[in-house]
């Protein structure tokens, strides 16, 4: 039996899930009972779930395999499957916010969802609040299924079949141009990505964009430009947001197929905030020229000198 509890927290998606402890073990029943509300809700909060990263990391392989973490914690099995996405350095001083990996971080305020421009996918993400600011560094999300749902007939039709390109230094250059190297732009070429994707699981449709999306295939630029804002705007209205207040000690899984989010500033020049991020790659090959296994194994390998140029460009993140 299973003492899983599952408690909406929005109208349209997203859930409270508690009634068991990470810490002390999940069992499978319960693990069956959080997939299904995964699948359902989208985005899942494990309240009050406080939890070391060794921990985090054997919850989220779970899940499935987890991607090699770009600015990552450590070089240990753990530490290098973990996001750490904060405003400290190791020595726990704020760092300013004209470091280059804090405007890295900085593009975490554009809706996104994660790891679209990687040749493979994230399926989800669970990010782990360790410390956080008194006030401000919520995250929004959105449904895109929702927002598929909704969405006209006509747009439908237009979209369905339809393939964006999305790529990495995209994004970062709407926050600093030119932030990426050449290195890393060499590392991160463009990848192909369904505008709408079918769940595998309920067969439930989405819209799959992120500010990684530069161009739409077939389409002129200034069009395609048109149409992703427009998607944009219609995926993030208010009635289909849902913003997170982080506790410490607090996690929030979402599905990457399904959402959007972006993450909310807060006076981070005073306050620290520390997040630790484990992400599930997506089984599901969205493009056979660019998800191979080769590709996938040379930027995995490829990864560790993007993480030391980060580290080399930072003035004092060390991470
Ligand atoms: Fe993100």
């Amino acid at each position: 039996m299973s003492s899983v509890h599952v408690e909406p927290c929005h109208p349209h998606f997203g859930a409270r899930v508690t009634g068991f402890s990470i810490t002390d073990g999940v069992s499978d029943a319960d693990f069956a009972q959080i997939l299904t509300a995964f699948e359902r809700y989208s985005v899942v909060v494990f309240p009050d779930q406080p939890m070391t990263r060794e921990t985090q990391v054997r919850f989220a392989e779970r899940f499935g395999e987890l991607e090699i973490a770009f600015s990552r914690l450590s070089e240990d099995e753990v530490g290098k499957r973990i996001a750490y996405i904060s405003n400290v350095d190791s020595d726990g001083k704020i760092v300013p916010p004209t470091n280059k990996t804090m405007l890295g971080h900085k593009a975490n305020s554009l809706w996104h969802t994660d790891s679209t421009f990687k040749p493979r996918t994230a399926l989800a993400s669970l990010l782990y609040a360790e410390v956080v600011p008194p006030s401000g560094g919520e995250t929004e999300y959105v449904s895109t299924r929702v927002a598929w749902q909704q969405l006209p007939e006509d747009r439908k039709e237009l979209i369905e079949n339809l393939w964006a390109i999305h790529d990495f230094n995209h994004s970062r250059n709407k926050i600093a141009p030119g932030i990426n190297s050449p290195h890393i732009q060499n590392l991160t070429p463009d990848q192909r990505r369904p505008l709408v994707r079918t769940n595998p699981v309920n067969g439930e449709k989405s819209i799959y964009i992120a500010s990684h999306a530069k161009a739409i295939e077939g389409m002129d630029d200034d069009s395609a430009q048109a149409l992703l804002a427009e998607l944009t705007e219609w995926c993030t209205r208010d009635e289909f947001v849902y913003t997170h207040q982080w506790r410490e000690g607090e996690m929030v899984m979402w599905d990457n197929r399904a959402t959007m989010h972006r993450g909310r500033g807060w006076n981070d020049t005073e306050h620290v905030r520390k997040m630790h991020r484990a992400t599930v790659i997506d089984p599901e090959i969205l493009d056979a020229n660019f998800g191979d296994e080769q590709v996938y194994a040379e930027s995995q390998a490829a990864l560790k000198p993007v993480t030391r140029e980060i580290e080399e460009n930072a003035t004092s993140t060390g991470r």
